[in-house]
């Protein structure tokens, strides 16, 4: 089996045996918007013992103001917008992986992507592609998760971490964060306090995945 055509942690440890150190895992974050999680991911890759390096950010929204974060901690940002292919999803995803396997990504980090994904994209990084879920699932996939956790008067709230299926917030959990539910907590003051665990979790999360 040669280097090229192995397995991602194969590929690595036939590297190591050779190199000083390790090679670190190539990772894409794809996001649509603000890009915290991006942000925290690529924060906790400046650490020396980081196992994975962010080495692209992509966004369907050439506007999206993580693309500017992205470009400020001098990380290749690309925008490819999904609107000029119009009602054709798997051709927008066809110019997604294009770039990610150009840039030689191993990994994918769903970090705010808005769009739901095709079989193509989920089954070219089947369990090599993680996303991360404002919920503790299976509770509450899809949008809306911190209100409909205070109207069902929950006592705790948090964030998944998983593998991404075709199933939209089904794929297998890597990981969970719990925080409170508070008296007089909002939508938005809950959503706040997740966050804070979701930029805690999912860097852990992702070094567990590229370390297997
Ligand atoms: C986060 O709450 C994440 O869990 C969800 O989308 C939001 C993205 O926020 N999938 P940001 O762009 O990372 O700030």
């Amino acid at each position: 089996m040669t280097i090229e055509n192995s397995h991602p942690e194969q590929a690595r440890s036939a590297v190591s045996k050779d190199a000083v150190s390790p090679t670190k895992a190539k990772v894409a974050v794809l996001i649509s918007g603000r890009g915290s999680n991006m942000t925290a991911l690529v924060e906790a890759a400046r650490a020396p013992d980081c196992p994975y390096e962010v080495v692209l950010v992509l966004s369907n929204r050439p506007d999206a103001e993580g693309l500017t974060l992205a470009r400020a901690a001098g990380i290749a940002a690309v925008g490819i917008d999904h609107r000029p292919f119009g009602p054709d999803r798997e051709a927008h995803e066809r110019a997604l992986d294009a770039a990610l396997r150009e840039a030689g990504v191993e990994y994918v980090a769903l970090a705010g992507y808005m769009r739901v994904l095709t079989p193509f994209l989920v089954e070219a990084w089947a369990g090599r592609m993680i996303n991360i879920h404002p919920s503790l699932l299976p509770k509450y996939p899809g949008l809306d998760t911190h209100r409909r956790a205070i109207e069902a008067g929950d006592g705790e709230a948090g964030c998944t971490a998983h593998l991404v299926t075709v199933g939209v917030d089904e794929g297998p959990i890597v990981d969970q964060a719990r925080v409170p539910v508070l008296a007089g907590d909002t939508p938005e003051t809950l959503q706040a306090r997740v966050l804070a665990a979701e930029h805690r979790l999912y860097p852990a999360a992702l070094a567990k995945l590229v370390t297997g």
